[in-house]
């Protein structure tokens, strides 16, 4: 008889930076990470967000940081990685979750617009992996999972205006594949969720209209659960998910079919 491995899921001793922590789903996926028993330290632009996202960890018991760092600084998120490294002794979960889209027409769109949208979701992703990497092939261990969104594989539909988001986003499911299998054999996955639409506080602003828009769209007529998707999070990087490396997950109801 087969039986799942009992602690398969949990994350004792494990020691997490989570980017974006100060935002909707950073924050659940932070104190997801720490209710499994892992040690979180959280990036965001937003310093007092961080903050209180540390609380949240630091009050379910387990060791919590919070660094104030603008991710698309290459020299400043080494330092802030070096800080976790030093209050954590290493660092062995990395969910890089900060991003975010603009809504733009293309034939609209300024370059500065263009490099800002492919900076935050991008080159964010590469700053942070790059600093955290060498130190999980030293250890041969390590786990990233990396936000996208399913406007990478499924374009814009649910937002018009979105190209250099999707675009952005598409580099991520791209550098996702190609790092997973880069480190493949060094004791480091790297993998990828595409979400679609979340029940996240700014979609309170939606107008009926907007709302009924959005759900015609959606196969299951559902918006995304944060808490569903940190716990697709917590999977990827539990013990259970030693052998899965370089998928790209949505978590869209069926949107992107
Ligand atoms: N909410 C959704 O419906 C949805 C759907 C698909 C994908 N996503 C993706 O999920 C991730 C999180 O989304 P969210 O809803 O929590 O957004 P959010 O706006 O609530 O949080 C994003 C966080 O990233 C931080 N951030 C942005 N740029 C940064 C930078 N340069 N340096 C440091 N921090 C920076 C922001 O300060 C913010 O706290 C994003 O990558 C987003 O693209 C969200």
């Amino acid at each position: 008889m087969l039986t799942i491995e009992r602690g398969s899921m949990r994350l004792e001793g494990k020691r997490a930076i989570v980017t974006g922590a100060a935002g909707a789903l950073g924050r659940v996926i932070a104190t997801a990470l720490a209710d499994e028993g892992a040690a979180v330290a959280g990036f965001d632009l937003n310093g007092s967000g961080c903050e209180e996202t540390a609380a949240l960890v630091a009050a379910r018991g387990r060791p919590a940081h919070a660094v104030a760092v603008d991710l698309t600084d290459f020299a400043a998120v080494g330092r802030a990685v070096g800080t976790v490294r030093e209050s954590f002794d290493g660092v062995d979960i990395l969910v890089n979750c900060a991003g975010g889209g603009v809504v733009c027409a293309f034939h609209e769109m300024d370059i500065e617009t263009w490099q800002r949208q492919l900076d935050r979701n991008l080159t964010a992703v590469f700053t942070v992996t790059r600093h955290v990497l060498p130190g999980m092939l030293a250890q041969r261990e390590g786990r990233i999972v990396n936000i996208a969104s399913v406007a990478a594989i499924a374009g814009g539909r649910l937002v018009r205006g979105a190209t250099a988001y999707a675009a952005a986003k598409a580099g991520v499911v791209g550098l996702t594949k190609a790092l997973a299998i880069e480190v493949a054999e060094e004791g480091v996955t790297v993998n990828c969720l595409a979400p679609g639409a979340q029940a996240t506080p700014g979609r309170d602003r939606d107008t009926p209209e907007r709302r009924e828009q959005l759900l015609s769209q959606i196969p299951t007529r559902l918006l995304g659960r944060p808490e569903d998707l940190a716990g697709a999070v917590v999977f990827l990087v539990a013990p259970a998910a030693a052998n899965i490396t370089g998928v790209i997950l949505p978590l869209d109801g069926g949107h992107s079919i």
